[in-house]
């Protein structure tokens, strides 16, 4: 396992302007492009990725999208493909987050997403999550229905191109419950690894990373790694504070040297 730490920040549909994202954005790189042990990746709204990403020196700091349509192109009205995102310089690509699924994305789109953005050449970061806990372990079938279906087209040779996102559905958004503890993190993240080692093998899926996402703030982020195994996170509300988002970038620094 890489012992660098990976970072995303997802924008949602915010900012409201191109020049609030222009800002943000330049705040969030002047930390980014210091940090030799965090790769940094920003998911703005498709309307801002071009503009994101020619403002981007060197490798630490990354665009990425969203969301992305499987087909490459014809009548699909209103959708986006992973290679015209490639095409404006985004690298990775967000599929089947809760807030998608809640508007009706499937495990089987979220599988469809995933293999055309591979093709595409964007690494894949795909959300599981459950809703709910419950007492009896059942969260845990759901988690592991969502990632033998989102990864059941994808190849032993692609993992390098793909991070799991643990995000707890009640752990999201300003609705969430609680964040997540860093044990339920520690304990999700091996169950994930367990999975992808029945499906793949062993070595291969030491190779995948896995964030945790959900209500992460400067002052919690470090205990999700430090204690609960993360190799990243992926990051709401606090992404779209420069100050704050540079905080977790440096924490994220630090405990990636620990390691
Ligand atoms: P949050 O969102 O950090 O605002 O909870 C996380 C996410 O939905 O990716």
């Amino acid at each position: 396992m890489k012992k660098k730490k990976i970072i995303v920040g997802n924008w949602k549909m915010a900012p409201r302007t191109i020049d609030e994202a222009k800002k943000t954005f330049a705040g969030i790189k002047k930390t980014a492009s210091k940090l030799r042990n965090v790769d940094t990746v920003m998911c703005p709204p498709f309307v801002y990725v071009e503009a994101l990403a020619l403002r981007v020196s060197g490798k630490r700091l990354s665009l990425g999208a969203q969301d992305s349509f499987w087909k490459e192109e014809g009548a699909y009205t209103g959708e986006v493909s992973s290679a015209m995102l490639h095409s404006l310089g985004a690298r990775y690509v967000i599929v089947g987050h809760s807030e998608r699924r809640a508007m009706g994305e499937t495990d089987d789109m979220v599988s469809k997403k995933t293999d055309a953005s591979l093709r595409a050449g964007l690494t894949v970061i795909i959300c599981v999550g459950e809703q709910s806990r419950d007492q009896h372990g059942e969260y845990t079938k759901r988690i592991e229905e969502q990632l033998k279906q989102s990864l059941s087209q994808v190849q032993k040779k692609s993992l390098p191109n793909i991070i799991i996102a643990y995000e707890p559905i009640w752990a999201i958004g300003a609705n969430a419950i609680r964040p997540a503890s860093p044990e339920d993190v520690l304990e999700v993240s091996i169950l994930i690894r367990k999975v992808l080692t029945n499906m793949f093998d062993r070595e291969s899926s030491q190779i995948v990373p896995i964030l945790y996402g959900g209500s992460v703030d400067a002052k919690n982020c470090g205990s999700f790694m430090n204690e609960g195994g993360a190799n990243g996170l992926l990051v709401g509300r606090a992404s779209l504070d420069a100050k704050q988002f540079s905080e977790i970038l440096k924490v994220a620094e630090q405990s990636a040297k620990k390691k």
